[in-house]
């Protein structure tokens, strides 16, 4: 099979990190994350300074110094995983120098960091189980890093046909009363023009984000007590992206040369996607 003849840039078989979590801890789901999210991004992890936002117990850190990261700092809400990723990142060689984990809450901690202190910023399953993602988005556009590479599990898309219609009401509305256009005549070809606008053209886009409960006693949940999250569909996430003028791209998962989707079934039903977001002129360390 193509995964068996592909060298993984990070091989997360026989680690310790196969034994220090219970969140999707199997080695053929970390390689091929560790693979598309960071070894093919190498523009945004050779010699950079790196933010790894929910870091559990230090896999993906681990993996961006194995790619060549200069140093990693790994946040994380629950202290016991902070422990595991101090403890897997000295079994596994990394330099001492090279990482540090610091245990808080991510949209606290955002709120303290320096813009240009970091190069990447990492937000890898996370974002929802978060109910402040427009808070992080802003945050992050301040600090500014030169790339943000996010993947999250999303919302299911709506087309919300109403609520477009509704939007164009709306504009056309203001249009005459407060911009002072001229009330519009529909013949049925401008009518069909203007439809089909609404119901394709991104001036009409529509984001959602769906309020859910989880089970905050779990591993891999939300740190708030009553479970409060938060899915964004993927339309939210490009109006944000537009909003606080990122430049993003969503990678396109069936395109990554994998044939066996076992433990990857999220990201082949497109229930998680990933985008690589760069914020244009940005110059950080080693560029
Ligand atoms: C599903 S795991 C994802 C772990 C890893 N980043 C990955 O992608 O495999 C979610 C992690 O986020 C942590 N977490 C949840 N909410 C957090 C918050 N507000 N601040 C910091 N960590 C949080 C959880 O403790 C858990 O370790």
């Amino acid at each position: 099979m193509l995964e068996k003849t592909r060298k993984m840039a990070v091989n997360f078989q026989n680690t310790v990190f196969l034994e220090s979590s219970v969140v999707n801890a199997v080695a053929h789901r970390l390689n091929w994350r560790a693979e598309v999210l960071i070894a093919r991004n190498p523009d945004a992890i050779a010699g950079k300074r790196i933010l790894d936002l929910a870091s559990h117990d230090g896999r993906f850190s681990y993996a961006a110094l194995a790619c060549g990261a200069r140093h990693v700092v790994g946040v994380e809400g629950r202290e016991r995983h902070v422990q595991s990723a101090r403890r897997n990142l000295q079994v596994a060689g990394c330099n001492d120098d090279a990482y540090e984990f610091v245990a808080g809450d991510l949209v606290e901690f955002l709120r303290g960091v320096k813009s240009g202190e970091f190069d990447t910023i990492f937000c890898f399953g996370v974002f929802s189980h978060l109910i402040e993602q427009v808070d992080v988005l802003r945050e992050i556009r301040r600090i500014a890093p030169g790339h943000f590479i996010l993947d999250t599990f999303v919302a299911k898309e709506k087309r919300n046909l109403l609520e477009r219609v509704r939007n164009y009401r709306v504009n056309s509305w203001v249009d005459v009363t407060q911009l002072g256009k001229k009330r519009r005549r529909y013949g049925m070809p401008r009518f069909i023009r203007e439809l089909r606008a609404v119901t394709t053209d991104s001036a009409y886009r529509t984001g959602t984000l769906v309020f859910l409960y989880e089970n905050a006693e779990a591993d891999g949940a939300t740190i708030r007590k009553s479970g409060l999250m938060a899915w964004a569909t993927p339309s939210l996430v490009d109006m944000l992206f537009d909003y606080y003028g990122f430049e993003s791209r969503m990678l396109d998962w069936s395109r990554q040369g994998i044939s066996d989707w076992t433990d990857l079934l999220d990201y082949r039903k497109r229930d998680r996607e990933t985008w690589i977001a760069r914020l244009p002129g940005q110059l950080h360390s080693s560029q």
